[in-house]
């Protein structure tokens, strides 16, 4: 793999950190799942602790290297793994008791600073977007996926009023050149009609193409469904979540598995008769004032948390059902 490219000067911020610590309360020890390892801001915290342990997992080879040098100072604590969450059920964990699985989705700023990754509308070249262990590039959606398959994946993943336009012109421009990066930010700020002069008119299409090539709807659904079945009782399940679909995602979950009431579609409202999850507080923790001005990314961030009360390993949920659509469109991804 090519030597990553980043500034030195590029600044991680652990997001919601103090916040984290104070739910997973890791002054007690014990074995944590750190899902999104990055720059390893929470995973360090945690083993500041005496009697803990870490096992951390990133899809990002890159981040690789900050983990060998944490393995270095803690070679019985801690544990990397190049690995997508979702594939969480293939760590062999029988002897472990896990005090909790934490996530904070998304990318890290090193990421995005990197334009090998092409995550930033700002990167030249190529388009890519994949964060690592992925199946296909941003190029080939957009050089080769059909017009109506962009067209929702625009608008569901994106919320983008004016995906019919941006997809129509992608699809007319590419009958004469390939399309890149920067060729791409030109198409959609000529067809955008209705100009945010805060954001940047791409904002939406590149998140929708992020959440599109790194599959980051199904990723989030079985993360979340394997973790609930890995935990034992009184075992932690925190995840801090960036923008809307996520945290609708999260939020139905937690709903979901710890409410009183069935929502499938197919079958009658039935009352189930006992919980394995308890929700201690029902609002999001967002950042302080103070973080939110030292990294102001952070305003976005909502963390929300769930208790397990018993050592029950099957989960009873439909989440899948209840975002097939996103599914759905997720697999669009079949015919590249
Ligand atoms: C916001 S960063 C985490 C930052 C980290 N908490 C820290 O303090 O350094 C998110 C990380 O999750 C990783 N990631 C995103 N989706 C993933 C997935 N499905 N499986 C594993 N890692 C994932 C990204 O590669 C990125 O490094």
């Amino acid at each position: 793999m090519e030597a990553t490219i980043v500034p030195d000067n590029v600044k991680h911020y652990p997001v919601l950190l103090k916040e984290i610590i104070s739910v997973i309360s890791p002054q007690h020890g014990g074995t944590f799942i750190d899902c999104t390892f990055g720059q390893g801001g929470y995973s360090k915290e945690i083993l500041k602790y005496k009697g803990t342990k870490v096992i951390a997992l990133d899809r990002d080879s890159d981040t690789q290297k900050v983990a060998r040098t944490i393995y270095d100072q803690f070679p019985d604590r801690f544990l990397f793994k190049n690995l997508k969450f979702s594939n969480l059920n293939n760590l062999k964990l029988k002897n472990e008791n896990i005090k909790a699985i934490i996530f904070d989705l998304g990318y890290s700023f090193t990421q995005i600073k990197n334009p090998r990754k092409g995550l930033s509308f700002n990167s030249i070249g190529k388009l890519n977007m994949q964060l690592g262990l992925n199946d296909f590039t941003a190029h080939d959606v957009i050089n080769k996926l059909d017009e109506s398959s962009l067209y929702k994946i625009f608008k569901y993943f994106g919320d983008e009023k004016e995906a019919k336009f941006i997809s129509k012109n992608i699809v007319n421009y590419r009958k004469t050149k390939k399309i890149d990066t920067e060729n791409l930010v030109k198409i959609i700020d000529k067809t955008k009609r209705k100009k945010n002069f805060k954001v940047h008119s791409a904002t939406k299409i590149f998140q929708a193409l992020r959440i599109f090539v790194n599959k980051e709807i199904s990723e989030l659904i079985y993360g979340l469904i394997n973790s609930a079945k890995i935990l034992k009782k009184d075992g932690i399940l925190a995840v801090v979540s960036f923008h809307s679909l996520e945290d609708k995602i999260v939020k139905s979950f937690f709903k979901n598995i710890t409410t009183s009431k069935s929502f499938s579609r197919y079958e009658p409202i039935i009352e189930k008769k006992s919980f394995s999850f308890e929700m201690p507080v029902k609002k999001p923790i967002i950042p302080s004032k103070n973080e939110i001005d030292e990294n102001p990314p952070s305003r976005s961030a909502k963390l929300r948390y769930l208790v397990k009360r018993d050592n029950n390993y099957d989960i009873d949920t439909n989440i899948e059902e209840q975002f097939y659509k996103l599914l759905e469109i997720e697999n669009l991804s079949s015919k590249l």
